[in-house]
């Protein structure tokens, strides 16, 4: 939610910002701005516009000398899309970008008179006249920013300008994510993540809660807020810009569904060892998983799907109760745990708010909480005691796709774990699972041969209002994810149904043309889940089948039949998983939407 970029050194800051911005824009696409000394004068300039980075890009100069400016790319809180909402937001000697929420903004406002002194309806501009209402009495940057953040409720990652100090930045965070690097070639950069600089270098440092960071061209100096140094740990990332470009493809989306074979190899391959799961690479003692009674399972969005399909192999193989909770539930629930219960959080990102308080509640009844996550030292990551890192590299369009099916990956990895260390899978049973586990992106890689195929039966979707996703047991849960897919980026309402379910109402939504896409690969429900096909077949639904039968010709049951690779029935969900990507992506395209950017949707939600 909201993309911050500050940069000053030996570059042009415009270019640096700009490009960086579009490469944040994945955390929000209503509006953009910069702010800049121009020419290393003490004269702040802004430009700033609703719409996206290339709408900014058409308001900026064509040449702009300047070295030292912060920038920014916003997803709508606290007032609607407009210029004036826009960040940065400027009030006296202050520029500020902000990605988060100010909760006490309005008592602030009365506490300090800043009322008048307000244009937008931002939380971020009462910040941003707060630090100004210190800066005229102190005169002092870093004085100004521990007055300013001892009265601030909330969550933040601010990047400041003071009109008096051309070619500095000074920044503090609370939550939300930022990190910064240095280059002394280059110069100083701060951002929401990585991939707004990683063009210019690839070694980064998480900046720490309540550290204020000064950069100049020479440096970054850290501090605490009594003014004690701090040093922080040095990180490299282990992918490049190509890893966070196009490369070809017209959009992320699809780039990064091609991308699955090769992110799950990079995922499980340092967790196996002679056929078995091993998690001693990241740090995981066999005392984590042993005598585990129960297992929760928290996250959002898609990553909340990827945890419904562990859920089913621990609950089904392994015989252990578990539970899936939505985040946002959750945190605010009293849940049913103790210390022999294990909490898994998913979070691709590892920054959704929501998912970080739910870890931090489940922290308070059990020392046995383990992350999923995909940014390395992200705040889950780092507030969990025990991270698993999955390999998707980064994933920019906002609809998650290699993020889901590593995730699914690595779930089913710490299900075999979990079932050999307490004695509810053998060796054989967990070394012939793994290399069932090992042999899918191979299968991926024959799911994506039907991209043409997905393409054109998509063109019976574009005009569809409603689609349904049904199946049963595992073919639920993944058609969950599935009509999640659709109906994110093609704007089309989307339901998943337990396929037994269905006749219990909303069969009734069911008329000629409606697109059911039905999932068939499990074989214990197989027979059940055709007699369901079937009834909506009955009522002239379009039905797109998902299934391992080599071949169905029959009328009554389909109109296009996409066959899948013959895997065991658990691992199906990759298969199918791919093809409801391709589904959604095509549909969205077909449309004419940009599926790399859906409307109101950002990808890491760090706000409520
Ligand atoms: C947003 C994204 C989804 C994602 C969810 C959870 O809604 O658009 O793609 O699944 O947040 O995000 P996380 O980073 O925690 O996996």
């Amino acid at each position: 939610m909201c993309g911050i970029i500050g940069y000053t050194g030996k570059l042009e800051v415009q270019n640096v910002l700009i490009n960086g911005l579009s490469r944040l824009e994945y955390r929000g696409y209503d509006s953009a701005g910069i702010a800049y000394f121009r020419e290393n004068q003490p004269h702040i300039s802004l430009r700033k516009t609703a719409g996206k980075v290339k709408d900014l890009r058409a308001v900026c100069d064509k040449v702009n000398p300047s070295t030292c400016g912060i920038g920014h790319t916003r997803w709508a809180t606290h007032g609607g899309v407009s210029t004036a909402n826009a960040h940065p937001h400027r009030v006296g000697k202050v520029a500020l970008i902000h990605n988060g929420i100010i909760e006490n903004y309005a008592a602030i406002t009365n506490k300090f008179n800043l009322a008048d002194e307000l244009q937008s309806e931002t939380d971020t501009e009462v910040g941003a006249a707060l630090l100004n209402h210190f800066y005229e009495e102190t005169h002092d940057p870093k004085e100004t920013i521990r007055k300013a953040v001892a009265e601030i409720k909330g969550s933040f990652a601010f990047g400041i300008l003071f009109e008096d100090h051309p070619g500095e930045i000074y920044a503090v965070r609370n939550v939300s994510p930022m990190v910064a690097s240095f280059d002394p070639k280059i110069g100083a950069f701060i951002a929401s993540d990585v991939t707004a600089f990683i063009e210019h270098t690839n070694r980064y440092f998480v900046v720490p809660e309540y550290t204020i960071a000064s950069l100049s061209p020479e440096g970054i100096a850290l501090e605490d807020l009594e003014g004690h140094p701090v040093t922080p740990e040095i990180m490299t990332v282990d992918w490049d810009l190509t890893a966070a470009e196009k490369d070809g493809y017209p959009h992320f989306m699809i780039k990064e569904i091609h991308e699955q074979p090769a992110a799950i190899t990079r995922t499980i391959t340092p967790r196996i060892k002679n056929d078995l799961p091993d998690f001693s690479g990241d740090q995981v003692p066999d005392d984590f998983f042993k005598g585990a009674e129960n297992v929760t399972i928290v996250a959002c969005g898609t990553a909340m799907y990827a945890g419904m399909v562990g859920a089913e192999f621990i609950q089904n193989h392994l015989r252990m109760p578990v539970t899936v909770s939505i985040a946002s539930e959750f945190r605010y629930s009293q849940p049913v745990i103790d210390k022999n219960s294990i909490v898994i959080v998913v979070s691709q990102s590892g920054e959704t708010i929501d998912t970080l308080e739910a870890l931090k509640l489940a922290k308070q009844y059990t020392d046995r909480t383990l992350s999923i996550v995909n940014v390395k030292e992200s705040s889950i990551a780092r507030e969990s005691h025990y991270v698993v890192y999955t390999h998707a590299g980064p994933e920019i369009a906002v609809a998650s796709t290699k993020a889901y099916t590593v995730q699914v990956a690595t779930m089913y990895l710490l299900g075999f774990k979990l079932g050999l260390v307490n004695g509810r899978l053998t060796e054989d049973e967990a070394k012939e699972r793994v290399q069932a586990l090992k042999a899918i992106p191979g299968h991926i890689e024959e799911v994506l041969q039907y991209e043409n195929q997905v393409k054109e039966l998509t063109s019976r979707m574009v005009n569809a209002q409603d689609a349904f996703y049904i199946g049963r047991g595992l073919d639920y849960r993944v058609a969950m994810e599935g009509a999640l897919k659709l109906k994110e980026i093609s704007y089309i309402h989307a339901e998943a149904y337990a396929a037994g379910e269905l006749k219990h109402g909303t069969i009734s939504l069911i008329e000629e043309g409606v697109p059911v896409i039905a999932i068939a690969n499990q074989q214990k429900v197989y027979e059940k889940v055709i007699s369901n096909i079937r009834e909506v077949k009955a009522r002239d639904a379009f039905v797109i089948l998902i299934s391992k039968d080599k071949e169905i010709n029959d009328p009554t049951v389909c109109n296009v039949h996409l066959s899948i690779p013959d895997v065991p029935d658990d691992l199906t969900v990759f298969e199918t998983a791919v093809i409801c990507q391709l589904i959604g992506y095509y549909t969205s395209v077909g449309k004419g939407l940009d599926p790399d950017q859906p409307r109101n949707l950002a990808k890491s939600v760090t706000v409520e």
